[in-house]
């Protein structure tokens, strides 16, 4: 049987970059550009996507064409046949839990982006005030009532859109192509018709309650630079944060598409585009849409104050029927089709891990991988649904999308440039390539990139005090003890700050708020830790099965 491979060099490229740019390039990066200064932000997050960005997308590139060689799509066996040691197959573990986890609760806000096209089109939101359409999505979200008149619709809207997925990843590397032809294209059009509205609202926005309101005021905070923020390390860790989050790196999804790739093909000039590609609709697109026109009719006092991530869903559709009611309706369908087509691409390549480790390890086919994926994701993901208002969704993003992401680049671009060897791994890079890399990469990658990442997670495993690097060392110095900030790792390891409200916690009501909270904390710990470990036992297992061939 020849082997499975990507149909065609547009569908590759088309399916990484729709790995890519998901959720995190509209919803994400906005709120972390406006909660990080706005053009304090971007200088850092422009280095790092060529500091970081960029070297691990070569290197996750490269070893995933090496380990498809070897017949290896998930990063188990892709970082074992390339370091020397038992270890490196269990740090592969990671390449398959973050998608997992993250899947979890990210299908859950396609599922509400999904169902919000069909309230665009059918005009839920006609007159409704800002506040109703906020309840309209807490109604959504807590069960309260039911905003389509189908009972749990949240649940329901959730599994149907993970069966979409499954469904999809069924038909194997196919569909996924056939999935970033039509979305990538379409998502990329609905994002140019949003800026460019977002472009010519000006200050025609503006009302009796915000009359200082103005679209320019979002774009002039976006793209002033402010170049303070290069001795802050709390805008660099947010911004190295973001690029790991949407450049799927750290993640092992790269690694298995690229392990999809014949060999020889060209994997730098790939590398780069879908990686540009992603900035693009990041920069400019992502940049364009959510912060100018709230910032157009509410102010950029109001965007400061209220950035978050429900603003997509709480203020975008009141602001939308501002245009007249077609106009919203278009606009909703656009803005939601958008971020259902960004949504859908990241989380179809978040099964393939998975997928492609039990059809080499155990021989599972398509569809047994793609549904057994979807069992996992369910059961990891039902909590989310259930309790996201009492923070297990946070608890997923932060262990699973962000400090695990971090973690495992690191240890993969030392198991690159210090275990396989610069030499090979640049090899593996220039082969075949279609463009001259640059050989400043050779250096960057190895010296600079684990470098940073070492500087970024040792930054956040002991953040000091209110991210005062600069007293706390000096304090150091003179003796006393360094304080951690309650957002730094260990803090949030041992739940420092609910420990602390807790004890503080003046009535009952408060008290026992405080308690559900940890207690669905560490719920959402527990459901990790054994996903890990859970994997972890089959790559023994799929090891042991190996070991017994080879004897044989
Ligand atoms: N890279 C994907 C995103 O940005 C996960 O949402």
């Amino acid at each position: 049987m020849p082997k499975e491979a990507w149909g065609s060099r547009l569908g590759l490229i088309l399916a990484m970059a729709g790995n890519a740019v998901g959720l995190g390039n509209f919803l994400r990066f906005p709120v972390q550009a406006v909660q990080n200064g706005g053009g304090a932000f971007i200088i850092p997050y422009l280095i790092c996507f060529l500091l970081l960005g960029i070297p691990l997308l070569f290197i996750e590139w490269s070893s995933g064409r090496y380990g498809g060689k070897h017949n290896n799509h998930s990063t188990p066996f892709i970082l074992d046949g390339m370091g020397k040691g038992k270890i490196w197959k269990y740090i592969g573990v990671f390449g398959i839990f973050t998608n997992i986890a993250v899947v979890a609760y990210y299908t859950y806000i396609e599922s509400w982006s999904f169902i919000y096209v069909f309230h665009a089109l059918f005009g839920s939101f006609e007159n409704m005030s800002q506040t109703q359409v906020a309840q309209f999505f807490e109604n959504y979200i807590s069960f309260n009532t039911s905003t389509t008149g189908i009972p749990f619709e949240s649940i329901v809207f959730y599994v149907l859109v993970l069966i979409l997925n499954i469904y999809i990843l069924s038909k194997g590397l196919g569909g996924i192509e056939k999935a970033a032809k039509i979305g990538m294209p379409l998502l990329i059009i609905f994002g140019i018709i949003l800026a460019i509205s977002a472009f010519t609202l000006g200050e025609s926005g503006r009302s009796a309650q915000f009359p200082d309101a103005s679209a320019w005021d979002g774009l002039n905070f976006l793209w002033t630079p402010q170049f303070d923020s290069l001795l802050n390390p709390k805008v660099w860790l947010a911004a190295a944060g973001q690029i790991f989050f949407t450049l799927s790196v750290g993640m092992g999804t790269i690694q298995c598409y690229a392990a999809y790739i014949r060999e020889n093909e060209d994997i730098a000039l790939n590398a780069v585009s879908a990686g540009f590609m992603n900035e693009f609709v990041e920069v400019v697109l992502g940049s364009s849409i959510v912060i100018p026109i709230a910032a157009g009719y509410l102010g950029m006092d109001w965007v400061m104050e209220n950035a978050g991530f429900g603003m997509a869903f709480q203020t975008m559709p009141y602001l939308f029927q501002q245009w007249g009611q077609t106009l919203a309706i278009f606009a909703g369908i656009l803005w939601f089709g958008l971020l259902f087509f960004a949504g859908i691409t990241s989380s179809l390549a978040m099964g393939t891990p998975w997928m492609g480790f039990m059809k080499d390890e155990f021989g599972w086919g398509k569809k047994r991988g793609a549904w057994s994926f979807g069992l996992l994701a369910l059961i990891m993901g039902i909590p989310t649904v259930l309790f996201y208002q009492e923070g297990v969704f946070e608890e997923y993003d932060y262990w699973g999308g962000t400090v695990s992401l971090v973690l495992f680049a690191l240890l993969e671009s030392i198991l690159f440039s210090w275990v396989f060897g610069i030499h090979k791994g640049w090899r593996e890079i220039t082969e075949g390539a279609d463009m001259k890399v640059p050989r400043i990469y050779k250096v960057v990658i190895k010296y600079i990139t684990p470098l940073l990442l070492l500087m970024v997670f040792i930054g956040a495993l002991v953040t000091p005090e209110d991210n005062d690097w600069t007293a706390s060392i000096l304090n150091l110095w003179n003796g006393d003890p360094w304080i951690l900030d309650n957002h730094s790792i260990i803090r949030k390891l041992s739940n420092h700050e609910l420990k602390e409200l807790l004890l503080e916690a003046d009535t009952l009501v408060e008290k026992k708020e405080i308690a559900d909270k940890l207690f669905y904390s560490n719920l959402a710990r527990i459901l990790l830790v054994s996903l890990f470990l859970f994997i972890t036992s089959l790559v023994y297992l799929a090891n042991r099965k190996r070991l017994l061939k080879s004897r044989i």
